[in-house]
């Protein structure tokens, strides 16, 4: 048998960087089996290059579990469990998947899997897709695929600690709910499933979670639209820091929340922000930053609120035929709300409507007759994915346009498409007109 390095310093007596509990160390020296010594030394590798002290435990993990994998067609077949092995636990070994030890959920996939010819994905990559949700589900990772796992029933409750993917998710898990997680990699979070670890470092340490930049609010946000742009206009201006918004006179909805961080972490590298006197680590102005002192004090007023607005903007042509909604996944109330703006109306021949939301919302939708409002006017109703993840758009598009910030700044670099950013009304009149009208009002 091979002796790893790991194993090696610890027969020799001596102790990696990162302090280990007995338990941790039985791990590491194979009790458990291979599959959980290589995500422990995998997670032990990561936190000495972090510099972190110790692993934590950690119960609610969020992963990827999909790219790997490669169709029949494109070479010799890997199986699933290869794939894992190899870009979730950095193993050049076959190794056996046992159950995760951690409640584990699937990130949003690259891959639509009930409507999957709409995004124009084949029966080929269905099949791939169904063969990894097998495995997903035989070793305990449960389906959400969505990057809005928090809206289906993964709600960390305030100091629980998580490894959690996707940046829209960890700034909403961060800042609204209070639990601690840092943006991981696949692989770190597949190794964090498998021991329920992971490295103690960053937000899951207290003095890290506090602010770092004040922002006074001079013009509040209303809209959803006003929330993307707040949160663009804090990502460009604090970078990776933390911002905290002052001035707020009333409390935001989750829709609002939702788009305010994941243009924060778009336009910056934001995995946490404060509202004093609404987001749980921020009561007032002192519990929001400690014993620090702000580094830069920042304003948000209408000049703030315009230039975001130009920053996201990058068609001309007011010609639309792409008109997508749900970045990051829609909730129940958005899908409805654009129901109510659809409903009676028909989406212009040429143009695409595509709405994402998580699958465990679509199925509700699908119930309650919201997904025929969509359907009958021309538009799809989406889950699992998103065209920025999926790499997919309507063939053919060439203007898009969208309610999300996230989507606005990512689909002209990602997808080659110039993108106008608007309201949920602005969106609906374009699909139903084929031209872009919206202004900022
Ligand atoms: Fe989610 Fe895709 Fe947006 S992952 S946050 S819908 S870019």
């Amino acid at each position: 048998m091979m002796v790893s390095f790991f194993q090696a310093c610890l027969r020799l007596g001596a102790d990696t960087a990162v302090k280990l509990t007995d338990d941790e160390k039985a791990i590491l020296y194979g009790s458990q089996g291979l599959a959980r010594q290589k995500a422990m030394e995998l997670l032990v590798r990561y936190g000495e290059a972090l510099g972190a002290e110790r692993l934590i435990e950690t119960n609610n993990v969020i992963s990827a579990v999909n790219a790997a994998y490669r169709a029949p067609s494109s070479g010799p077949e890997v199986s699933v469990e290869a794939s894992f092995a190899e870009f979730n636990l950095d193993s050049d070994q076959p190794l056996e998947i046992p159950h995760v030890k951690a409640y584990s959920c699937r990130v949003i996939t690259g891959f639509e899997s009930e409507n999957w010819k709409v995004m124009g994905f084949s029966d080929e990559a269905a099949a791939v897709n169904r063969k990894v949700e097998d495995f997903c589900s035989r070793i305990g990772i449960h389906l959400m695929n969505t990057c809005a796992p928090y809206l289906v029933g993964n709600v960390p409750v305030r100091g629980e600690h998580c490894a959690w993917m996707e940046s829209s998710a960890v700034v909403y898990c961060n800042s609204v709910l209070g639990g601690r997680t840092n943006t991981e990699g696949a692989e770190s979070s597949g190794a964090a499933m498998l021991v329920g670890r992971t490295p103690y470092w960053g937000y899951h340490i207290d003095e890290n979670r506090l602010g770092t930049h004040l922002i006074e609010i001079e013009q509040q946000p209303e809209s959803v639209m006003d929330w993307g742009l707040l949160g663009y206009f804090a990502g460009e201006s604090v970078g990776e820091s933390v911002p905290v918004f002052n001035g707020l006179d009333r409390a935001p909805d989750i829709a609002r929340l939702k788009h305010c961080g994941a243009a924060a972490a778009s336009s910056g590298g934001v995995e946490m922000y404060h509202i004093v006197g609404y987001t749980p680590e921020a009561g007032t102005l002192n519990q929001a930053f400690g014993k620090k002192r702000p580094l830069a004090k920042l304003k948000f007023g209408p000049a703030e609120r315009k230039s975001a607005y130009d920053n996201l903007i990058s068609a001309t042509d007011n010609s639309v035929d792409f008109v997508m909604m749900g970045c990051p996944h829609y909730t129940i109330e958005q899908i409805w709300n654009a129901c109510k703006l659809l409903e009676g109306r028909q989406v212009r021949e040429g143009v695409s409507l595509w709405i994402f939301t998580p699958r465990a919302l679509k199925s509700i939708a699908d119930k309650q007759g919201l997904t025929k409002i969509i359907t009958e006017a021309g538009g799809h109703l989406l889950s699992d994915t998103c065209p920025c993840i999926s790499l997919m758009f309507p063939r053919g598009a060439r203007t898009a346009a969208t309610d999300s910030a996230k989507h606005a700044h990512y689909m002209p670099a990602m997808l080659g498409l110039p993108t106008w950013f608007g309201s949920l009304r602005d969106c609906i009149d374009a699909a139903v007109s084929g031209k872009w009208r919206g202004e900022l009002k």
